[in-house]
């Protein structure tokens, strides 16, 4: 079996959700706490051993490529004032992993951000993470994923259990149990009905791939908006080759709303040694 060392961070979509913020920034670069959510996602991939990762951008991506670029002024600047916790962190975000940029021309959907990593990522197994989802767990949630694709081979599917009414929101899979925690993927569906829906299931954004999902995406018919689905590129390839959903261990917050964005900075601020207190203290006021 093929070593995982490539991962795909798409980060081209339009962000609606965010307008009008996202309208000159992109979704990707907004803050939790005081990192940019692809930043959780290219640590979490770095972490778990993947070291060569393509980020799928938009025309707007150029605070995307300087946020991992060095900074020669800034830097100095730090270091002339003495500031060295800053320039330590400024600096340890131009070797967190090797990053390479596609531009997806047109924001086509979320499969079709994915398809416009092949060249990049060429005829090798691959990760996928979704910077709109940061999991905080003690195993990368990426590396998770990765201890099934060694175990059992395959392509591999993060999910976690939803309330039927959520269905609506969410990949959906059908599936049977293999062992705790562990399904084989017989099919998926997109956003299903409730009462449609084949499990309690529901897929987030982190996902191993063998190369056949490429083949999988390049048949697969868009929709009416002229969007790839990657759920339909998964559904195709689990009729061809094994496919795992595997329930994630560890609390993952979705960051693609502004509700979400907000509950997230505050639960990960109370885990920061350095914020925790004033936070808590300033929430309790809140609340009286
Ligand atoms: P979302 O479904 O959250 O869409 O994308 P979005 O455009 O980012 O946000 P809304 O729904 O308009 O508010 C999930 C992930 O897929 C990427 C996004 O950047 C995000 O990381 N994506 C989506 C693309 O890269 N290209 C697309 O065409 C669509």
């Amino acid at each position: 079996m093929k070593p995982v060392r490539r991962g795909v961070i798409p980060a081209a979509g339009w962000g609606t959700r965010f307008l009008p913020v996202t309208k000159a920034i992109p979704k990707e670069m907004l803050p939790v706490v005081d990192r940019p959510m692809v930043q959780y996602a290219v640590e979490e991939a770095a972490q778990a051993g993947i070291q060569h990762l393509t980020i799928v951008t938009s025309r707007v991506k150029e605070s995307l490529a300087a946020h991992f670029d060095r900074a020669p002024e800034l830097e100095r600047f730090l270091e002339a004032h003495r500031e060295t916790p800053a320039l330590k962190g400024v600096r340890r975000l131009a070797t967190l992993a090797d990053l390479a940029y596609v531009t997806q021309q047109e924001q086509l959907g979320l499969g079709h951000a994915v398809l416009t990593a092949r060249n990049s990522v060429g005829n090798e197994p691959f990760a996928v993470l979704l910077p709109d989802d940061i999991v905080a767990s003690d195993t990368p949630a990426i590396g998770q994923l990765l201890q099934v694709y060694h175990q059992y081979g395959g392509s591999v599917v993060a999910v976690e259990e939803i309330p039927p009414e959520a269905s609506r929101s969410y990949g959906v899979v059908d599936v049977e149990p293999v062992a705790e925690g562990l399904y084989r993927v017989k099919g998926l569906v997109e956003k299903p009905k409730p009462e449609e829906a084949p499990s309690r299931l529901g897929v987030v954004g982190r996902y191993v791939f063998t190369p056949g999902i490429f083949e999988a995406l390049a048949e697969v018919r868009p929709g009416a908006l002229g969007e790839i689905q990657l759920t339909d590129g998964m559904h195709l390839l689990a009729q061809r080759e094994p496919m795992y959903a595997w329930v994630l261990q560890g609390k993952r917050y979705d960051v693609g709303t502004p509700l979400g964005l907000l509950k997230a900075s505050v639960e990960l601020a109370l885990q920061r040694e350095d914020l925790a207190p004033a936070l808590r203290q300033w929430l309790k006021g809140l609340a009286l």
